[in-house]
């Protein structure tokens, strides 16, 4: 079956508003937690045209890198440190304004200059993060927050201690 994003033009509110339903739409019947947060970062990707937007899974005690798009990044990153490790650490949304004044920050990529990292929570726990990074800075606030956070919360079950993205 043919898959078709339609992307509206508009407010960034807007276009959260027409891509979150489309968002359910991809995932619905599907557990696969690799084949969903594939189409959860291809779709954010193809409407925002996010410099690097990707899920980091806890695994073993660590974020693992998972599905992606935008150029390769670190695989491997430890509770507590950088952006993602303090999302998960405090299981809150991190919103970076300029990455240069966030210590610690892990740069995978020199071009990253603004970023916003979401945590996937399930049973209580922070089973994953959604990692967003802008080229320019400045570009995240309370509405991505918003909306990220839904398509976190919205589309996510854990079974078995392993999050399933539905
Ligand atoms: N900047 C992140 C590392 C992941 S990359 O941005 C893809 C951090 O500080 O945790």
């Amino acid at each position: 079956m043919a898959e078709e994003l339609h992307i509206r033009q508009g407010s960034k509110k807007e276009r959260y508003e027409a891509l979150l339903p489309q968002i359910a739409a991809l995932l619905s019947g599907e557990k696969d937690q690799t084949a969903n947060m594939a189409n959860i970062v291809a779709a954010l990707k193809q409407t925002f045209d996010f410099f690097w937007v990707g899920f980091y899974t806890v695994k073993e005690g660590e974020l693992v890198l998972s599905p992606f798009q935008g150029p390769v990044a670190c695989t491997r990153i430890r509770y507590g440190k950088g952006v993602c490790g303090t999302a998960w650490k405090e299981a809150r949304t991190v919103i970076v304004p300029d990455v240069e004044l966030f210590p610690g920050h892990i740069a995978c990529n020199a071009a990253s200059r603004s970023e916003i990292v979401v945590p996937v929570i399930a049973g209580g726990e922070v089973k994953a993060v959604l990692d967003i990074d802008s080229s320019a800075p400045d570009s995240f606030d309370e509405t991505d927050a918003h909306y990220l956070e839904r398509i976190c919360k919205e589309n996510v079950i854990c079974i078995n201690n392993v999050v399933c993205i539905q």
